[in-house]
């Protein structure tokens, strides 16, 4: 696990933005997945600059969204499919055919699921999954106590993710109690991964994914065994770790070689 400090959230955006351009480059159609929240919008912002200043073309890539509210329609402006089309994908030249966002509105869920695994089986897997990591250390939506196999399903969502994103609707009792997420397993099968976190109100959980054990109660603790993850932090949310200054040693290690 590689784990970048930078100043601010907008260093971090930037550094996680020069990483997806890198790998877009590398390989034109690059199976991403994507993630939701206030966390990324920095990177899919410096993406679309990238876009329109740069020239990156997404015209190739494909996308999978980790997560979906359950209930909320696609045009709901509080639905992961809004979310993405208006932060990223009405900005650069993607194929919309390419993106996949789970349907909240999925009657058989069960096949629903078992398809979206398939679909993303079809394009070869993820070949670099973003993720953010909610206060609870979830990745996508599973919760603590989410299997670290598990597969796309509906989960639960527990009080502190529904109080977290209540900030999102006109009050508490609008947020849904379910969504269609990605499992643990399924996002470990990303062929890499970034993880992003900022501010200091997320601290003591990107301490306790890094630096604690492996744990469901903390599902994103499990990128400690993926071979190839990078932490990408402000300082504030490093602000807990025991090895900072270890991990900013192997970042001016690594430029040397
Ligand atoms: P946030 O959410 O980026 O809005 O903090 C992160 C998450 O819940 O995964």
């Amino acid at each position: 696990m590689e784990v970048i400090i930078k100043k601010n959230y907008d260093e971090m955006s930037k550094e996680a933005a020069k990483v997806v351009k890198k790998r877009i480059l590398k390989k034109l159609n690059l199976v991403l997945g994507l993630a939701t929240g206030s966390t990324p919008l920095g990177l899919y912002q410096e993406l679309v600059r990238m876009h329109k200043e740069e020239d990156l073309s997404f015209k190739k890539v494909k996308t999978f969204n980790l997560d979906e509210y359950y209930g909320l329609d696609p045009d709901h402006p509080q639905s992961y499919r809004y979310f993405m089309n208006a932060n990223l994908f009405s900005q650069i030249d993607i194929d919309l055919a390419n993106t996949h966002v789970p349907d909240g509105l999925a009657k058989d869920i069960g096949k629903y699921c078992l398809e979206y695994e398939e679909e993303i089986e079809k394009y070869g897997g993820i070949d670099l999954q973003v993720l953010g990591i909610g206060s609870d250390g979830h990745i996508g939506f599973n919760e603590p106590g989410s299997s670290l196999g598990s597969r796309t399903r509906i989960k639960t969502l527990n009080e502190q993710t529904v109080a977290d994103n209540s900030r999102f609707f006109k009050n508490i009792d609008e947020v849904p109690k379910y969504a269609i997420t990605m499992g643990v397993g399924t996002i470990i099968d990303a062929k890499e991964i970034i993880l992003l976190a900022s501010g200091k109100n997320k601290s003591r959980v990107v301490a306790q994914a890094i630096e604690g054990p492996v744990t469901s109660q903390i599902t994103a603790s499990m990128l400690q065994v993926h071979p190839k993850v990078m932490v990408i932090l402000d300082e504030d949310a490093a602000s807990l770790l025991k090895k900072r200054d270890y991990y900013k040693f192997v970042v001016e290690s690594v430029e040397k070689f």
